[in-house]
């Protein structure tokens, strides 16, 4: 694993953001895998900045997102559609036929994992995977279990994690409790991760999540066996490892 120390947030955003436009200016029709949530919201400002310029075209880039809510419209304001389409889509020249997100309105769950995965297997993979890291060391939304789940699946969210994202919701109630996920083997295959972190509440779980044993119960573990892991951490989320 490769560990680039930023000073703060908006210089691990910046850091990150380069590696990603490094990856699209080498494969101008590369596949992306992405994360939604607050930590890459300043990469993909930064992103759009760099579109805005001159710099960067993501006209031939095509993309995967690691998960979406379970009963979430794609206009739905908390879904991870829309996320995707706020934060980054809407503002570049992406072809958004080009872009991929489960279903979250899907009525039968099995046929939906498999074609989420069919959806990434006729893209031949993942070149770069953008990841955050929950509290409870999840990526995706593979959740803290007995064992590393394989394809797209469907979970039910921990309390810990539906705790944490009711900030973004009107009331905890309005939560979903369940969501569909790409899968550990999905995530592992990718050619290169991108694992980015921030802020000191995350840095006791960075710390296991690198150095603990792996093991499904930290998730994220499982990234010590990548061949081709880059963290970009700030100081506070690097500072029990750094
Ligand atoms: C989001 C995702 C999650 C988040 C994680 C960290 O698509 O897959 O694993 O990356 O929950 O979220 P933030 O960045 O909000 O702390």
């Amino acid at each position: 694993m490769q560990i680039i120390k930023a000073k703060d947030y908006k210089d691990m955003s910046r850091k990150a953001a380069g590696i990603l436009a490094a990856q699209i200016i080498m494969k101008p029709d590369c596949v992306l895998g992405l994360a939604t949530g607050s930590t890459p919201v300043g990469i993909y400002e930064q992103l759009i900045q760099w579109h805005k310029t001159g710099s960067l075209s993501f006209a031939g880039v095509r993309t995967v997102n690691l998960d979406e809510y379970k009963g979430l419209a794609p206009g739905h304001e908390q879904s991870y559609r829309y996320f995707m389409d706020d934060h980054l889509f809407s503002h570049v020249d992406i072809d958004k036929k080009a872009t991929h997100t489960p279903d979250g309105l899907a009525e039968d769950e099995a046929a939906e994992c498999r074609r989420y995965d069919e959806v990434i297997r006729q893209m031949q993979g993942v070149d770069m995977q953008l990841l955050g890291l929950g509290h409870n060391g999840h990526i995706g939304f593979n959740e803290p279990a007995e064992a590393f789940q394989k394809g797209t699946h469907c979970v039910t969210l921990t309390e810990s994690t539906i705790q944490a994202n009711s900030r973004l919701f009107e009331r905890i109630e309005d939560v979903p409790r369940q969501a569909y996920t790409m899968g550990i083997k999905t995530i592992m295959g990718a050619k290169k991760i991108l694992l980015v972190v921030s802020g000191q509440d995350k840095a006791g779980i960075l710390r296991e999540a690198c150095f603990g044993p792996v093991t499904p119960k930290v998730p994220a573990s499982v990234l010590q066996l990548h061949p081709d892991v880059t963290l970009v951490g700030d100081a506070e989320a690097l500072s029990l490892i750094g």
